[in-house]
């Protein structure tokens, strides 16, 4: 190969390259609407029927609740399941939700959370007992309600990523334009959500994190999530205004969970939280409600 080959050959090379990282430094993380007070329904309203069957997301809605929140889990078969665990007891012995199928999960008791933690149960209807598949849930729903989905164990589950999208695609859930984004994909796995990303940046991320003590991110963690992330969800107890504050500046939004007790929802309302999760998606909007009343109150 002569010498002018040779370097036409390496400008081509580097050209690619070039245009491979520009590709890369173009996907911008999606920003999420920083004014509104996002109330997303944990498992559904799980306060009061069982958490992540129909029931549950249907009471949320109802009770004006802008996210339904779903933990996901994938079969051995492949199926997308709302379950918190990874692991079930099945015939008197765990099991990991990997290494059984759909329809032997089918024959597990779903009613586990039933009597735990409750106030008034909404008794679902005997249709709405079985564990759900993602699909289900999204032919049910269609786009009339906005999903805030859990990944929850992507180490057990390769693909599930791909599968989400795939499913949340087929749907039409993504990349609309809506008042605010119909999905948010959360998940304490950050190569997870680094690979949704990559798949389609125009989903908002969050980033979930359990503080032992007040929350507090390095400038290096922050750095990585500024990268991909649209927000951080953080267990309630942690969150102070201040950590509120140094989040936003990075226009990363603060999601704290789960919270069901009337005062901290109004608390963490007050130092500036963007959303909340809760069992009792009633109560976050009734406090929400007030503090929209008062702020618009008019003087004479
Ligand atoms: O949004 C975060 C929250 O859902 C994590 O808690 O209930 O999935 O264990 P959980
Ligand atoms: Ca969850």
């Amino acid at each position: 190969m002569n010498n002018i080959k040779k370097i036409l050959l390496l400008t081509i090379l580097l050209f690619t390259i070039g245009c491979a990282q520009q590709q890369t430094i173009e996907k911008i993380r999606t920003p999420l609407p920083e004014n509104d007070f996002l109330i997303i329904a944990h498992r559904g309203a799980s306060a009061y029927a069982i958490s992540h069957t129909l029931a549950a997301y249907e009471l949320a809605i109802k009770m004006g609740a802008d996210y339904i929140e779903i933990d996901l889990q994938m079969t051995k078969d492949g199926k997308l399941i709302a379950m918190h665990d990874k692991v079930i007891t099945f015939d008197n012995a765990k099991q990991a939700v990997a290494d059984v199928t759909f329809d032997e999960i089918q024959l597990h008791y779903p009613g586990k959370d039933f009597g735990k933690n409750h106030l008034n149960y909404t008794l679902p209807s005997s249709n709405d007992l079985g564990i759900l598949h993602l699909e289900e849930i999204l032919n049910h729903f269609g786009d009339s309600v906005n999903y805030y989905i859990e990944i929850k164990s992507p180490k057990e589950y390769p693909g599930i990523e791909e599968e989400l999208v795939h499913q949340l695609n087929e749907y039409q859930l993504l990349n609309r334009v809506d008042a605010i984004p119909k999905v948010i994909i959360q998940s304490f796995d950050e190569h997870s959500l680094k690979e949704i990303f990559a798949m389609d940046s125009s989903i908002p991320l969050i980033k979930l994190y359990t503080f032992l003590k007040e929350a507090h991110l390095s400038k290096k963690e922050l750095r990585k999530l500024t990268q991909y992330a649209s927000g951080v969800g953080v267990n309630a107890m942690s969150v102070s205004r201040k950590f509120i504050n140094s989040m936003q500046r990075e226009n990363l939004l603060v999601h704290p969970y789960t919270v069901n007790d009337e005062e901290m929802i109004r608390t963490l309302i007050n130092i500036g939280a963007n959303g909340i999760i809760t069992d009792r998606p009633d109560v976050a909007y009734r406090v929400r409600d007030e503090k929209n009343s008062l702020e618009n109150q008019q003087y004479p």
